[in-house]
């Protein structure tokens, strides 16, 4: 059981609760030189917040001032209030926007469904912004994510931080060094285990609100349902379609990424989806997306067709990727079907080449990781450049976001026109962009 006592032991720290409008009223936007000081305010400082927090804090540059939580136990608000003492304490990312000019920047960790409506009206206070994958529950948040940044001049981040390792920066060098030729096509895959799916449908019933949870907060946007223990907050929440994505949505920014910056692709024009039939309630347990996308000067031909699987045990078809059989796959990664052979990017381990005597000579540059928290806290400041800014993270998010539209349409070939967002193929569809808001909390949009 959580230590209820940081409760009381936090409250003098913690921002008084009330109610309070959703949109800023001012800007506080701050132009930071070289020499000043990043003061960061983390949102959803627990799961992988945590560690979102202490590794962007490392930078010897930051002042971390705020922290924000709608559980105030040792898990979640204690550990870091306890870590940045003189940070101070809210439970609602509203007022801790309402006092805007005592930070730079936020750190948004929370569960996906509430990306974009902290993020937005944070950049629209001009503050610079560091998000966790994917960048956002819908394709149209994605796209307002993108727009806002430009709009607003703010340095952002989607926190795919697999990006910046070694092995992820090595893999897309070589392709674009050319090493297995001009790519003509993508395999991609996570066929781990969801620890995540505790149950196939809603729960009956309720439970009691622990005291130290806020449980309006954390259900924010989306639409009211009753409190479970386990099967929402923390972690679980993947589970559902009101909070999250499901696998794709948990892992395609992941390992779609090398293979998007690798072959520099913008947007697919086609996306069609196999899954098993689902409710309204919980992603499938397994499913294929097959990605068509313009060709670029990266690859063969007209178009290039990426497939992604994800399921437990599920990997793609041996006899489509032409590896030699004694090689097993790694539990997640993608194979890249080149002119002059394969390159397999295990998620994450250093990439490989095949067939292996083919290119048992051949040099494979290592490229050194950046680290991926404290540059963008380095370009906050002027220097240095976040690479998975919403520029390139928002379409990447978008094209993972469309595979899981199609999932929810299986066998039905969409067409998607990036420029006019304009989503075809089936009845309705064109709906499935965006989605329904709780009264009360929709979001600011630019
Ligand atoms: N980049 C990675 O490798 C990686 C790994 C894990 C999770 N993630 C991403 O990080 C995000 C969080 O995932 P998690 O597994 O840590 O989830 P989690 O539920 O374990 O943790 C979320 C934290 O945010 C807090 N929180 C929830 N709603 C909040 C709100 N409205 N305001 C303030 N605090 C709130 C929770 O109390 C908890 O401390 C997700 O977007 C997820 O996709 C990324």
């Amino acid at each position: 059981m959580p230590a209820r006592s940081t409760r009381r032991q936090f409250l003098g720290r913690t921002a008084a609760l009330g109610a309070a409008s959703l949109l800023p009223a001012a800007s506080w936007g701050r132009v930071l030189r070289a020499n000043d000081r990043l003061r960061i305010a983390s949102i959803g400082c627990g799961g992988k917040g945590w560690s979102d927090l202490v590794a962007t804090a490392a930078s010897p540059h930051v002042d971390v001032v705020a922290l924000c939580n709608i559980d105030e136990s040792k898990d979640h608000l204690g550990r870091a209030a306890e870590k940045y003492s003189s940070a101070k304490l809210y439970t609602d990312w509203r007022r801790l926007l309402d006092e805007a000019n005592t930070f730079d920047a936020v750190i948004v960790s929370t569960p996906d469904h509430m990306h974009a409506p902290i993020s937005l009206p944070a950049m629209q206070l001009k503050k610079h912004v560091q998000c966790q994958k994917p960048l956002t529950h819908t394709v149209h948040e994605a796209r307002q994510m993108q727009t806002a940044a430009k709009k607003y001049g703010v340095v952002t981040q989607m926190g795919n931080q697999i990006q910046s390792h070694t092995a992820y920066r090595t893999a897309v060098a070589a392709v674009h060094a050319g090493v297995i030729g001009k790519v003509h096509e993508v395999h991609s895959w996570q066929a781990g285990k969801c620890r995540w799916r505790t149950v196939d449908d809603r729960p009956a019933g309720t439970e009691p609100v622990p005291t130290w949870v806020h449980w309006d907060e954390w259900l924010g946007v989306a639409p009211e349902r009753p409190y479970v223990s386990k099967v929402y907050h923390d972690f679980n929440w993947r589970n559902w379609q009101d909070f999250s994505n499901g696998q794709l949505g948990d892992f395609g920014c992941h390992i779609l990424d090398p293979v998007f910056m690798a072959l520099k692709l913008t947007a697919p024009t086609t996306i069609r989806g196999e899954a098993p039939p689902m409710n309204r309630e919980v992603w499938p347990k397994s499913e294929k997306i097959v990605y068509e996308f313009p060709g670029t000067e990266l690859t063969v031909g007209k178009s290039i067709r990426v497939t992604w699987y994800d399921g437990d045990d599920v990997f793609p078809p041996r006899e489509a990727l032409g590896l030699p059989e004694s090689y097993k796959l790694p539990g997640s990664g993608s194979v890249l079907l080149g002119e002059k052979g394969s390159m397999v990017i295990p998620h994450v381990a250093m990439p490989m080449l095949f067939p292996e005597e083919r290119f048992s000579e051949t040099d494979m540059p290592v490229v050194a990781a950046r680290d991926h928290y404290t540059s963008w806290a380095d370009a906050c400041r002027g220097e240095d450049q976040a690479t998975s800014n919403f520029d390139y993270s928002a379409p990447l998010t978008e094209t993972v976001l469309l595979g899981t539209i199609a999932a929810r349409l299986p066998g039905t070939t969409l067409s998607w026109d990036a420029a006019t967002m304009k989503l075809g193929g089936a009845a309705d569809v064109q709906a499935m962009l965006t989605k329904k808001y709780r009264k009360g909390w929709e979001p600011a949009w630019i």
